[in-house]
Order: structure tokens, then C-alpha cells, then sequence
């Protein structure tokens, strides 16, 4: 079901591909010139977006880079999650970043996502994200509105950083061209080597009119808008041959079933009862964490686990590996998923929202975008899909920083380079061999 064939393509590929021993071993080394990197995300861009609006922009920009064919996100396919997991190359499970709501089963504390964006201790859960990696190799990071770019890790922030308002308007489009401004001046007067910079939409306009509304289509044409702004404020800073550009996003977005005759709705299913809850994280799309009071998981679990056919309630233990999400101390001892399309009520049924994520990341509706362009990148190549746990490998071989730890492997991404266009010759064959070993493995 999620084989992960196309990967074992991609990294034969990149084995196989002339100029993987690559030259000069730059690493360790004070930094010196080097090629910048800009990673802008625009949320929720679901990867057949552009298939039904004219996207002038994107579609240079393909012409003259890379363009993944999708891209899978990590589960669980919400924003902070899953743009965490870019910044990281780490699975959910081993971030601890396991949704966009901080919540404490002992207080019952839960703030919602904006709230979130500023709890250090959240985002701070052991793995170092790819702007304190780099600044402790001596570069220059910024992050603008980017979740999980306006706090503390072991101590250090971004060099600059940007949080949104509470209440911020993402579909400005006056704002959005700002910002790219400022991004401009952080890359060339602040001169810093890495800026990950972050847009709202299309996310929150296909949530409210749905991912197959005019509305969203507009919403593309305006992503399509800033994307020509953003390259063309590239080359008037004369940042075209310096700096390599990734646009992606963090999940895509499905129609949500609102008239379906079999909703799912805890609050009428027979034998079970919030009684018998100590804490609970529902209404919150298609997911579910539940905390049972002392000696009644087995009753909970009993009550719910075949209760209807479009919910799946598992013991921590046994929800499915390959989603790689439980295996996290934060994650409750239920948990639980729907159905693509269908969201789970608690203890009220109300859905404001025509579009929602947060299911399966095999669900095609998930899919996200990767696109590239820059002097490091081929020019014209689709790419065969790939797991967005991987950019992170990529990213550090585009700025020339030794990785943390990480799920990703630098081989997957790496035929989407030129050759020789990165210094340094990571990763050694060998390595390159027990990745396609290790994917076989998994494969089976
Ligand atoms: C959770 O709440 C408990 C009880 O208030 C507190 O002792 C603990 O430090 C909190 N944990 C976190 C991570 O906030
Ligand atoms: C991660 O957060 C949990 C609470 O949510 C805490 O118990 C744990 O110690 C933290 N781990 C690290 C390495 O910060
Ligand atoms: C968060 O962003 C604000 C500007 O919006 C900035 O003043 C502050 O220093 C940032 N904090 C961190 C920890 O990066
Ligand atoms: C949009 O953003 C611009 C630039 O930040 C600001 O001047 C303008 O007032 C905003 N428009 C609205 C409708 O909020
Ligand atoms: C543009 O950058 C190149 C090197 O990357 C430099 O040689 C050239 O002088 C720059 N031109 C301007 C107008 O700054
Ligand atoms: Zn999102």
C-alpha cells in the first residue's frame, strides 16, 4: 500500500547518476561565498492545483528548474507537523511536533495553533531545525511567519524571525509582496544564507469555500501572481545565480462530506461515554487523542474500535507503523483517524469548514507541491514523487551544512541536482548502497 517503490527509483538513480563522488569537501570549513537558499511555503497548495488555473509563473519556473509530480507529506498532514518535519527531516513520531495544538493531559491546557507558534517548549523537543543547525555552522538564518521560526532551540533563534498577528489577514496580497521585499533585504543588505518565509493561502481560503470553489482557484491565480513578483525581485537583486529557490507546502486539502447519511459522531455511539475520558483532543478535522480515566482504556477502546465503519481507533501501540506518528511519548494512549473526507465529531457535530487535512498522506487530496529552480537545480526535470521527510538532506547539501540526525536520505533528492553543483561528496557510496537496502527493506 505505501511502498515506497518510486524512492528506490529515485535513489538507484541517484547511484547510478555521474557525478555522485563529487569534489572538494568544503564542510568544517569557515563559510565563504556560497549559494543562498530561499524555502517558501505556500500552505494547504494541494499538488494538482495548477491543473485547473493558468499558472504562468509556476510553469517558467518549472521550465527552467524542478518539479516534483507530488509530493507526500508526513502524517499527520497538518500545517505545523508537517512543515516541521521539512525543516527537520524527521518522521512526527521523532520530532514531537504532533499537531498544531500544544496541549498538556495533566492541566488540560490545549491553545489553539496561533498560540502555539510561540510556546518554546513545543517546538524546542530535542531536534535542532535546519536554521540553528546552520547558524551553528556559522551562517546566517531568518524566518518569516515559517511555524516553528519565532522560537528558542537549545538556546539560540533564528537570526531574524517574523510571527504574524493573531488575527493576521493571509490573502493580502499587498503584504505578501512586502514581504517578499523584506525577504529581499535579509538576502542581500543582512546577508543572511538561509530564509524560510511562509504564506497562508491557499490553505485557509480552501478550508472556508472548499478545495474545488472559484475561490480557491483565485486564491491559486494570486500564488501564481507572487510567485512571478518573488522571481523577478530575485533577478533585480541580482540573487539569480547565487540563490537557489524551493517552493513547497505542507499538505493539500479534501472536500469535506457534510450531507453523508453515515457521519461520524462519538457523541451517538452506543457504549460510549465522555465519562470515561480524562482528556480528550477532538474537533480538530479527521483526528483523535483520547486519554481514558485510570482502568477504562479497555472499555473506551471496546466501545469505539468497530463503533463505525469510516472510523479507525487503534491503542497507541497498534496504529500503523508506516504512518510513523505514535511512536512519541507526547502521543495519547487512543488514538484515532477517519475516513478521507470525513472529520470526527466529539461531543457536538459542527463543521464550519468546506475543506479539511489531517488524513492519510496516501490520500492522493494530501499531496502537496516541490518545485525548485536555481543554480544548483536541473533545468526541466520532473521529478517521480518522493516523501517530504527527504528536503531536509537536501537543503543541507545546498547550503554545505553537516545534517543532525535525520529520517531523510541524501540520496533521494540528490538527482534533482546538477552535477557537481554541491561541493561536497556526501554521501560515500556505501552509504548511498545501505539507503536502496534499507528502502528494499521497507519495501517488503
Ligand atoms: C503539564 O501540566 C502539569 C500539571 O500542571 C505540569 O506539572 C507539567 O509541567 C506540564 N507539562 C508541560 C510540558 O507543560
Ligand atoms: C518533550 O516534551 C515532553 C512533554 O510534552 C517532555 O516530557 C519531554 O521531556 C520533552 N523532551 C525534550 C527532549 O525536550
Ligand atoms: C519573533 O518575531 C518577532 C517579530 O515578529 C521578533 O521581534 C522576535 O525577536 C522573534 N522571536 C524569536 C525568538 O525569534
Ligand atoms: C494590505 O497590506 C498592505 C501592506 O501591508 C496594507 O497597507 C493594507 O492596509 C492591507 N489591506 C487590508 C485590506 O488590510
Ligand atoms: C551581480 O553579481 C555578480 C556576481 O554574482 C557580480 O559580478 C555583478 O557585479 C553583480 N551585478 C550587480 C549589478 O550587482
Ligand atoms: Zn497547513
Amino acid at each position: 500500500m505505501r511502498r515506497p517503490a518510486v524512492l528506490v527509483a529515485v535513489v538507484l538513480a541517484a547511484l547510478l547518476a555521474p557525478g555522485s563522488g563529487a569534489p572538494v569537501h568544503r564542510r568544517g570549513l569557515p563559510p565563504g561565498p556560497r549559494n543562498k537558499l530561499l524555502l517558501v511555503s505556500f500552505d494547504g497548495f494541494r499538488w494538482d492545483y495548477d491543473q485547473d488555473v493558468d499558472t504562468p509563473h509556476l510553469d517558467a519556473m518549472a521550465r527552467e528548474g524542478v518539479k516534483a509530480r507530488y509530493m507526500t507529506p508526513a502524517f499527520i498532514t497538518l500545517t505545523s507537523p508537517c512543515h516541521f518535519t521539512l525543516v527537520t527531516g524527521k518522521y512526527v513520531e521523532n520530532h514531537g511536533v504532533v499537531h498544531n495544538m500544544f496541549y498538556n493531559t495533566s492541566s488540560k491546557v490545549k491553545l489553539p495553533y496561533h498560540a502555539t507558534l510561540g510556546v518554546q517548549r513545543w517546538w524546542d523537543n530535542g531536534s535542532l531545525p535546519i536554521w540553528i543547525t546552520a547558524q551553528r555552522q556559522g551562517l546566517r538564518t531568518g524566518s518569516f511567519f515559517y511555524p516553528g521560526g519565532n522560537v528558542t532551540y537549545q538556546g539560540m533563534a533564528p537570526t531574524l524571525s517574523r510571527k504574524e498577528g493573531v488575527l493576521h489577514d493571509y490573502g493580502n496580497e499587498s503584504e505578501w509582496r512586502a514581504n517578499v521585499d523584506t525577504v529581499m533585504a535579509w538576502l542581500t543588505r543582512e546577508d543572511l544564507h538561509l530564509v524560510t518565509l511562509y504564506f497562508g493561502e491557499p490553505d485557509s481560503t480552501g478550508h472556508r469555500y472548499g478545495p474545488e470553489s472559484p475561490q480557491r482557484k483565485q486564491m491559486v491565480a494570486q500564488v501564481d501572481r507572487t510567485v512571478g513578483y518573488l522571481r523577478d525581485s530575485i533577478e533585480r537583486h541580482n540573487l539569480s545565480a547565487s540563490l537557489n529557490l524551493i517552493i513547497t507546502s505542507d499538505h493539500g486539502m479534501r472536500t469535506v462530506q457534510k450531507a453523508a447519511s453515515d457521519l461520524v459522531e462519538l457523541h451517538k455511539i452506543p457504549d460510549f461515554t465522555f465519562q470515561d475520558v480524562e482528556f480528550e483532543l477532538l474537533d480538530y478535522g479527521p483526528n483523535g487523542m483520547l486519554l481514558p480515566k485510570e482502568g477504562r482504556l479497555e472499555q473506551v477502546l471496546a466501545a469505539l474500535q468497530h463503533a463505525h465503519p469510516r472510523l479507525h481507533v487503534y491503542r497507541k501501540e497498534d496504529f500503523p507503523r508506516a504512518f510513523r506518528y505514535a511512536g512519541h511519548p507526547r502521543i495519547t494512549p487512543l488514538l484515532m483517524y477517519s475516513d478521507p473526507g470525513y472529520v470526527i465529531h466529539g461531543r457536538y457535530s459542527v463543521q464550519f469548514n468546506n475543506g479539511e487535512h489531517g488524513f492519510d498522506n496516501e490520500d492522493m487530496d494530501m499531496k502537496t507541491i516541490f518545485r525548485a529552480v536555481g543554480p544548483s537545480f536541473r533545468a526541466g526535470l520532473e521529478a517521480e514523487p518522493f516523501e517530504s521527510v527527504h528536503v531536509y538532506e537536501l537543503m543541507c547539501q545546498l547550503l554545505d551544512i553537516e545534517p543532525e540526525a535525520n529520517d531523510g536520505h541524501p540520496g533521494v533528492l540528490r538527482p534533482l541536482l546538477r552535477s557537481g553543483s554541491t561541493p561536497s561528496s556526501w554521501p560515500p557510496p556505501v552509504m548511498g548502497m545501505l539507503g536502496v537496502a534499507l528502502l528494499l527493506a521497507k519495501a517488503v
